[in-house]
């Protein structure tokens, strides 16, 4: 049996633990997530997540453990995301991995839950170093070079709204009421309107290797107000029946962050020529749709493209598991003291 490590994943509507072992990898995976929770308020409540937090974080734990036949005895280390993320929800997993380490003498790291999106693709492949990585949540898009574990050089992020904001947001505006889950609604409707590009919405510019969302979600807004199928007012998608326009605006959206992340990795690799390799990580990276445009988009450049498991892609803890194993190779871990950002 390699190094042990209990990562812990608290930062926003997900409760994540998982074993991670430096010879075998990962032992157990749990997770509780919250969507169902959040789904009538179209998006995370702050308060009801960190609540569901604490009274999740136990039994997903022990699940965890249970279920890699283990006690926390047999732990060497224990990671926990620490930032960035709801205060209230990340301050539960972080007193919750503090009290473990406590009582039982265990070592703790602190994870940066974007690292733990970063190396999530090394979970069920091997990666080469240097590749370029693309994170795209719905609280995060942005663009990496990685030259090795924990080294990372930021080349674009978005400015405004992240990438699985978008999709949430627009199934919104088309009367969806799936909140934070909008990303695989509108893949679905994609699908029955063919993934063709109806609307032809605003890509962005290639001047900056900065995402911008905002507006792509303005435009869209402006677009339905023209067709007579939003009422700015009342705030309300008025076609609700119209189906056919709901799989449209869907489908055309789809392509179009396609697009623009086809863009950006086009400009991430006239500047990092080099990298061997391409990850596409985060919620986001479950989309089949954008998973084969990247993947055609790679073998067009001649670079391999690596696409953690779905369960790897939204929040977990096995990312923040092998965060804290490689940091612990490399004797970073933290103290007590530890706190949120
Ligand atoms: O990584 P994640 O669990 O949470 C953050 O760290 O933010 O990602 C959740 C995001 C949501 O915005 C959700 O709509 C999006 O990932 N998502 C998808 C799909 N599945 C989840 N977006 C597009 N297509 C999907 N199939
Ligand atoms: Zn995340």
């Amino acid at each position: 049996m390699g190094l042990l490590v209990l990562g812990i994943e608290t930062s926003c509507d997900e409760t994540g633990a998982a074993v991670y072992d430096g010879d075998k990898g990962v032992l157990a995976n749990s997770l509780y997530s919250q969507l169902e929770l959040h789904k009538q308020f179209g998006g995370v409540v702050p308060e009801i997540a960190s609540r569901s937090q604490l009274e999740k974080i136990n039994p997903v734990t022990q699940e965890a453990l249970n279920s890699a036949s283990i006690s926390l005895n047999d732990l060497d280390v224990i990671a926990v995301t620490y930032k960035p993320g709801l205060p209230g929800s990340l301050l539960v997993g972080l007193c919750f991995a503090k009290a473990i380490a406590y009582a039982k003498n265990k070592k703790i790291i602190g994870v940066n839950h974007l690292e733990g999106h970063i190396f999530s693709s090394f979970l069920d492949n091997e990666v080469p170093f240097p590749h370029i990585c693309l994170t795209a949540s719905g609280g995060h898009t942005a663009l990496y070079y990685v030259t090795g574990f924990g080294q990372s050089t930021l080349i674009g992020q978005t400015v405004d709204d992240a990438a699985g904001e978008a999709f949430d947001k627009v199934a919104k505006l088309i009367g969806l009421p799936h909140g934070a889950g909008g990303g695989p609604i509108i893949e679905q409707l994609a699908q029955k309107a063919g993934f063709v590009d109806y609307f032809y919405y605003p890509r962005g510019t290639r001047k900056t290797t900065d995402f911008s969302f905002s507006g792509l979600k303005t435009a869209i807004l402006y677009d339905l107000v023209n067709k007579g199928a939003y009422d700015m007012g009342q705030k309300k998608f008025l076609a609700v029946t119209d189906h056919v326009l709901q799989e449209q605006v869907a489908s055309s959206l789809l392509v179009c962050v396609a697009d623009i992340f086809e863009m950006k990795l086009s400009q991430a690799l006239e500047i990092y020529p080099h990298a061997e390799a391409i990850t596409f990580v985060g919620g986001v990276a479950r989309n089949s749709y954008i998973r084969t445009r990247l993947s055609q988009f790679a073998r067009r450049y001649n670079k391999l493209l690596f696409v953690p498991s779905a369960q790897y892609c939204t929040d977990n803890g096995a990312m923040i598991a092998f965060v804290g194993y490689f940091k612990a190779l490399k004797n970073e871990y933290s103290d007590l003291a530890l706190d949120i950002y």
